[in-house]
């Protein structure tokens, strides 16, 4: 007897091949959406589903509102009927294969905040049907695929490899990275049987450029981890590093530029400000909070995550010092932001210092102005501030402080104008100057 394993992983199969299957992406956000238009480029036709209407609206559209996706790429592909967006879950009946790209943020407690997998799960799990290929992409913590995620679907009878397919596959998108992006950084995939992997890495080699595929969803889960984690504790060390040449008179730039030019055993790391954005500060506690139920303490995790926290106030601490060096002090005076981004080039100010900053700079009295040509108005984390221009935030402000390194930035003039500045990022290197304060 023919059994269904055989015949719902070769149709599947088949259909990918072929560019016949029809793609569903769940959350279209920085990941989502650029992941919809390389399947659709690819020739698939694509549906993304998310519950923002005004970001489905935008899609149909064809207007991207994520940076690394520009409407001229998305609007023809939309005109062509390739792509197309809709906030109504039943349109899973009719999908083929589903990426799940869905925020994990941590809660105040920093415990994962598994309710979007689970929400979104609950709603696909609705409109499920034999066949289909499910891929969660969102970065989560060892287990989640097979422990939270598979009893979801494996019901009534069905089985996981015979009768559906699930695959872990971590996203590694470097918004703002011009020479990376979703179809050129490699795609590690794991799924829960071999026959998940094989169609999971199937699936993406038909619009992305290398594929690797692992033993298991949890080893694909751990990948994402160690990446995150590497970086993390690295840039902990940087900053711890920073803190000690500080406390030495030794420009810690300096000393890092040149460990940097051993042609092996070494990779340099920066300080800064602080850890920023979706992923560095976030995804490492994924895995300290899922160690912790296996008795083990991920302590490189949790010091260098105390390390990097102190930060934003190591840099406040600058300010103050810099302006009481000046005769200043920090309460009643003025201080210009120069970048609010959690990093150099991009639009996004989540976890980003600079919010913590603001804040800190609130509480001892500074007035806080900020110019970031990516981010024109912030409204997060209690926070509500306009942009100003450039030339009119450093010439106004006692102390000026780079907390992004943007490229747009005119940094001669920054120097010239301002009367005070504090650098986190040493983006005036190379420039001497009395007025310049690095960490
Ligand atoms: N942004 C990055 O640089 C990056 C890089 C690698 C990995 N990741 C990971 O990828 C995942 C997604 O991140 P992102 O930056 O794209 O997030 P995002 O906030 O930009 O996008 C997520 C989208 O999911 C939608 N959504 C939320 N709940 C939903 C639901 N129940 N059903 C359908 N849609 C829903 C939101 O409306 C949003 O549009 C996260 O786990 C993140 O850690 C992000």
């Amino acid at each position: 007897m023919q059994t269904t394993t055989t015949n719902h992983a070769e149709v599947l199969a088949q259909k990918i091949e072929a560019r016949q299957a029809q793609v569903g992406v769940v959350g279209l956000g920085y990941v989502g959406l650029p992941l919809v238009v390389e399947f659709a480029q690819a020739g698939f036709t694509v549906t993304g589903i998310d519950v923002m209407q005004s970001k489905v609206d935008a899609i149909n559209r064809g207007e991207s509102y994520v940076q690394d996706v520009p409407t001229s790429v998305l609007k023809p592909l939309v005109e062509a009927g390739k792509v197309r967006a809709t906030s109504d879950f039943s349109v899973v009946s009719g999908l083929d294969t589903i990426n799940i790209c869905v925020p994990t943020p941590l809660r105040k407690t920093k415990d994962p905040d598994m309710s979007y997998i689970v929400n979104s799960c609950q709603e696909l799990a609705k409109y499920f049907h034999p066949g289909v290929l499910l891929i969660l992409e969102s970065t989560t913590y060892p287990g989640t695929t097979d422990e939270l995620m598979l009893p979801m679907f494996e019901t009534d009878g069905r089985k996981v490899g015979r009768d559906f397919f699930m695959c872990f596959s971590p996203e590694r998108v470097d918004p703002g990275n011009p020479n990376f992006q979703t179809k050129n950084i490699p795609k590690v995939v794991g799924g829960i049987t071999p026959a998940c992997t094989k169609l999971g890495a199937l699936f993406y080699k038909q619009a992305l450029d290398t594929v690797v595929p692992v033993g298991s969803t949890r080893v694909a889960e751990m990948v994402k981890l160690l990446e995150n984690t590497f970086r993390m504790i690295n840039i902990g060390l940087a900053n711890e590093m920073a803190l000690m040449c500080d406390r030495m008179g030794i420009n810690v730039w300096e000393v890092i530029d040149a460990a940097a030019t051993k042609p092996f055993g070494f990779m340099p790391f920066y300080p800064g400000p602080g850890l920023g954005g979706h992923c560095i500060p976030i995804d490492p506690f994924y895995l300290s909070w899922k160690t912790k139920q296996a008795g083990i303490e991920a302590r490189f995790i949790e010091l260098a995550g105390y390390i990097n926290g102190q930060m934003p106030h190591f840099v406040v601490d600058k300010i103050q010092n810099a302006l009481n060096d000046h005769t200043k002090p920090l309460k009643g005076s003025r201080v210009h932001l120069m970048g609010v981004a959690y990093k150099r080039d991009i639009d996004d100010v989540r976890e980003s210092p600079a919010l913590d900053i603001i804040h800190l700079l609130g509480t001892r009295g500074a007035k806080v102005s900020y110019s970031d040509p990516w981010i024109p108005k912030i409204q997060a984390d209690g926070i509500a501030l306009a942009g100003i221009d450039e030339e009119t935030g450093c010439r106004e402000a006692d102390c000026v402080v780079i907390v992004t390194d943007h490229k747009k930035f005119d940094y001669a003039g920054l120097v010239a104008q301002s009367r005070l500045i504090v650098d986190t990022r040493n983006a005036l290197k190379g420039i001497e100057s009395d007025k310049i304060v690095r960490l």
